[in-house]
């Protein structure tokens, strides 16, 4: 029995060698570990063995299986790797490659991206702040009365308890005097809400730019030529920019900011961007109060606000003629900003 195993297992060895595709593997697989192959064959002869040989010849049979399963393995290995090299000489690496689609990033992060970066270079930080604000952050810190039109339920969307989705980006004004004490300077892009209709220049759902900067003596000149120098860096160096005094109830005096620009062959129109001011003293007040010390006490401290709705940045900048077509999704507009 022994012997016979031995020869099995050179047998076996020397054979596969010889072996060039997997087909005749598998028939080699079988004529020695098959049903009727040699060493099952051989196997059956385990019951003729004198009982005292029976552990040895138990052992050597399930060595010389185990080899002649490691050498198929092996083999079998050996022949795919063969089959993948000749699978690659056939690959023809000068064809060019296809190219994968890419994405790019929506108009609103665009513009986006470039106010941050032209602010940040200015020395602005980021600031952020909750969209379900409290009506004491939106409205009464920021100096609008119970009775102002803004405050209507026809106009903000309220919850059961008070709150409510915030009407712009103010509110971050006052969280961060609240929080943080002077020198500020921040910028704080996020969504803000109210409850238009929807047509052409409307969204229910939009978003905002606001910037605040506070500090000792800081001034209209300040303001000017913050404004000034964000709006030609993203319209272009020459655009006339004006400032239009106007009425914010947290911003004393007020603007709003206009730029002059040709809407495609037509002509050249001021066309209302953005709204700023000097921060009124009764925001301070307020903010002195929710902090319960002086750090912004309006004789030592002045400062000037702005906010802008990215939409209609993006819309002035590009030609968008309807505002929902930035919230649609659809790829042929999309594409058309790479
Ligand atoms: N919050 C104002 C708006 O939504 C814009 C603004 C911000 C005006 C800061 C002045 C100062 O219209």
């Amino acid at each position: 029995m022994l012997k016979e195993l031995e020869a099995i297992h050179a047998d076996a060895l020397s054979a596969i060698t010889e072996i060039a595709d997997t087909e005749g593997l598998e028939a080699f697989r079988i004529s020695y570990l098959g049903r009727k192959g040699r060493l099952t064959l051989a196997a059956a002869g385990m019951k003729d063995i004198a009982k005292e040989d029976k552990p040895a010849a138990g052992k050597a049979l399930n060595e010389v299986r185990d080899a002649i399963s490691a050498a198929i393995s092996e083999k079998g290995n050996l022949l795919q790797s063969e089959a993948d090299a000749r699978e690659a000489d056939n690959v023809d690496i000068t064809l060019p490659g296809r190219p994968m689609p890419r994405g790019s990033r929506h108009p609103i992060s665009q513009i986006l991206d470039q106010a941050v970066a032209t602010l940040r270079r200015m020395g602005f930080a980021l600031a952020s702040g909750p969209e379900i604000e409290t009506e004491w952050h939106c409205f009464d810190a920021l100096n609008t009365p119970p009775d102002h039109p803004a405050r209507n339920e026809s106009d903000t969307f309220y919850f059961e308890d008070g709150r409510l989705l915030r009407t712009h980006t103010s509110t971050v004004q006052i969280r961060t005097m609240e929080t943080t004490p002077p020198p500020v300077r921040v910028i704080a892009p996020g969504a803000a809400f109210r409850r238009d209709e929807i047509d052409a220049t409307h969204l229910s759902n939009f978003n905002q730019l606001e910037g605040l900067y506070v500090d000792e003596e800081v001034s209209l000149a300040d303001l000017k030529g913050t404004l000034e120098y964000l709006l030609r860096s993203i319209f272009g160096e020459k655009t006339p920019v004006r400032f239009r005094p106007h009425f914010f109830p947290f911003t004393e005096p007020s603007f709003e900011i206009d730029i002059m620009l040709e809407a495609q062959g037509k002509k050249s129109k001021w066309i209302e961007i953005a709204g700023c001011g000097m921060v009124d003293p009764d925001v301070f007040n307020a903010v002195s109060k929710s902090r319960a010390d002086s750090a912004y006490c309006p004789e030592k401290v002045s400062g000037f606000a702005f906010g802008l709705g990215l939409e209609r940045l993006a819309m002035i900048l590009w030609g968008i003629a309807d505002i929902r077509l930035l919230i649609e999704n659809d790829v042929r507009f999309l594409r058309q900003f790479p």
